[in-house]
């Protein structure tokens, strides 16, 4: 599994997204993907499901210490009590004592920018996280947040496929030394019916979900595709025995375009 160094953490390329994964199935899902060695799980407060996230760990029988953990802070605990006190109730659901990466979830300009970046640091500087992000922010903000926060930011997490163009963000996240992890990697499983991509796959032997996959973390970006399904997890992290040529990485690059966004909302940032 290739590692991504981001300001001094190392954030397994691929990761198990957990939205919308709940109860049983969560938990089975986490269990199967850390034993078909997935090393990296992504969670949030808002998925309401930390809990189960932390049952799987626990019977995948796999080491605390080689699983890569990260969980997002909800806009509405963002001022420094709520904010710590938050980090400490997401711990105590997964049974951690220490989260690996702790993200704010998407930015919140209700509460300066200041006095947020300082309370996730704090909460750093407690042993509450190894590592603090972002996510959801534009560049604008990713310069406020750096400047504003006494501790180094490893990532930015941002929603990223071959058909949204993220060049000016993952051009900040590289100034400053951050990854960039793609949320909805696979489109939120558009990508599945791309005959283009499949196309690509063909000559690789691999399917258009993998070539999308590849086509990321060839670009040192970090994916958590999300599956419910056991057969697509062995699937989903099987894209490190290829390697897509300049031309193909060049063919999925020009699908893009900025109007392609699938998750927004009315409290979303101007995006770039
Ligand atoms: N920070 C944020 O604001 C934010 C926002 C959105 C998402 N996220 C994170 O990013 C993760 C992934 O994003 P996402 O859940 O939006 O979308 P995604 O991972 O791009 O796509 C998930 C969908 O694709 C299907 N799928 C998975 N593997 C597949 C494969 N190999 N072939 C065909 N279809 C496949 C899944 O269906 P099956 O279950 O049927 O396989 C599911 O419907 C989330 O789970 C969450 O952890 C973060």
């Amino acid at each position: 599994m290739n590692i991504i160094a981001a300001n001094g953490a190392g954030i397994p390329a691929i990761g198990l997204g957990t939205w919308q994964l709940r109860g049983r199935t969560c938990a089975r899902i986490v269990e199967q993907a850390l034993r078909l060695g997935y090393r990296h799980i992504d969670t949030a407060q808002m998925y309401d499901n930390e809990r189960e996230v932390g049952e799987g760990l626990r019977a995948s029988g796999v080491k605390r210490d080689e699983v890569f953990i990260t969980t997002k802070v909800w806009t509405t605990h963002f001022r420094p009590n709520d904010l710590e006190r938050s980090a400490k109730e997401s711990l105590a659901r997964l049974r951690l004592t220490e989260i690996d990466l702790l993200l704010l979830h998407w930015p919140n300009p209700q509460v300066p920018l200041a006095e947020t970046m300082g309370a996730l640091a704090h909460a750093k500087q407690l042993g509450l996280a190894r590592h603090i992000g972002v996510s959801n922010f534009t560049v604008a903000l990713i310069e406020q947040a750096v400047a504003a926060c006494p501790e180094p930011l490893a990532c930015d997490q941002v929603e990223y496929h071959p058909y949204l163009d993220q060049a000016k963000v993952k051009a900040a996240c590289a100034r400053h030394g951050m990854a960039l992890v793609a949320y909805s990697p696979i489109a939120k499983g558009r990508i599945r019916n791309d005959r283009a991509l499949a196309r690509i796959g063909d000559r690789y032997r691999k399917t258009a979900a993998q070539v999308c996959l590849r086509w990321l973390v060839q670009q040192n970006v970090a994916a958590i595709p999300r599956t419910s399904k056991l057969e697509r997890l062995s699937e989903n992290i099987n894209v490190f025995d290829f390697e897509l040529s300049e031309d193909d990485m060049s063919l999925i690059s020009a699908m893009s375009s900025a109007s392609n966004r699938l998750t927004d909302f009315g409290f979303a940032p101007k995006w770039d």
